[in-house]
């Protein structure tokens, strides 16, 4: 594993050894043990769009691991004047050690993986968020004790979030159902490879995907950078939001999760999101842990 831009690119043992490592340093974390395991490593994140979790996540986790994390907001490098992203990853891989970057392009991501010589990890991109679904994981195993056997009902916009996530559920054992409006499904070659590792269905029905879910999912209705569409996807999504009526058709013991920031009201009911806040900020600060292990795996030598 020599970066980690899409989940698709992970292969079972490589999630579950990150997960093991999160649970492992969540405990010393928790426990007081220092855990340096990256004493005197430098990261370097690249930030094209805004970032609560992802920037605050990375950079205390750099931090806890021994060494610094360099906040580089895009605007403010010459790559935000032009400078040829492989420029940019040929020039940073001679001054940090590794790079985390969240670009509007997966596509860009990927072309600075290929020009870097130093570990690339994809903090968000338009198809892809393989952190935030690591960290899921984390958290649904943490609550749920196993993965596989499990059901996902995710309900929303077949987004970046949506698309990380199915592939992990997939790959680690559980079914997924996706219930999103016509025409905000994920790629075709998204949904082939859905099918091809597992138990997927697509769907148009959000009853469908909550049916006996053990974790019901959620995402915002208009992601970053797509703002001019808010008021038509306002449209699109009504009737797509986790509310009491969906959580009734879940499995008694269901869990909802939500990557944050959450939109009350729009995705997601606000007495919705309150009943399962304690889970909801549980997978907010498991992309500490999730992150550390990350950063070992793919930076220690
Ligand atoms: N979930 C997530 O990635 O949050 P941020 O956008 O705050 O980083
Ligand atoms: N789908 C959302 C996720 C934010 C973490 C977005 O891209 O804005």
């Amino acid at each position: 594993m020599k970066h980690l831009l899409r989940l698709q690119d992970l292969r079972k043992e490589d999630i579950f050894s990150i997960l093991n490592l999160a649970d492992q340093l969540k405990y010393e974390q928790a426990h007081g043990i220092p855990h340096p395991r990256l004493a005197g490593k430098t990261l370097g994140m690249i930030f094209e769009r805004a970032s609560t979790r992802t920037r605050i996540s990375f950079e205390v986790g750099r931090y806890q691991l021994g060494g610094m994390a360099l906040f580089l907001s895009a605007g403010d490098l010459q790559f935000g004047r032009g400078e040829p992203m492989k420029d940019t990853a040929r020039v940073l891989s001679r001054l940090v050690d590794g790079i985390m970057i969240r670009a509007h392009s997966q596509a860009d991501i990927e072309e600075l993986a290929r020009y870097a010589t130093v570990p690339v990890i994809n903090g968000l991109s338009d198809t892809a968020h393989p952190c935030q679904a690591l960290a899921d994981l984390m958290t649904i195993r943490e609550r749920k004790g196993a993965l596989a056997g499990l059901r996902l009902g995710f309900v929303g916009d077949g987004n970046n979030v949506a698309r990380s996530l199915i592939t992990g559920c997939l790959q680690v054992g559980m079914a997924v159902t996706l219930a999103c409006p016509s025409g905000y499904e994920p790629a075709d070659e998204l949904l082939a490879q859905a099918k091809a590792l597992g138990d997927f269905t697509l769907t148009h029905d959000p009853l469908e995907a909550a049916r006996n879910a053990d974790v019901l999912y959620t995402d915002v209705w208009t992601s970053m950078g797509m703002e001019a569409e808010a008021a038509v996807r306002a449209r699109d999504f009504a009737g797509y939001q986790l509310d009491d009526r969906l959580l009734a058709a879940a499995r008694p013991d269901r869990m909802v999760l939500h990557c944050l920031p959450a939109h009350r009201g729009e995705e997601i009911t606000d007495a919705v999101f309150e009943a399962h806040a304690e889970e909801i900020f549980d997978q907010a600060e498991n992309r500490l842990h999730v992150q550390k292990a990350v950063l070992v795996r793919l930076m220690k030598p």
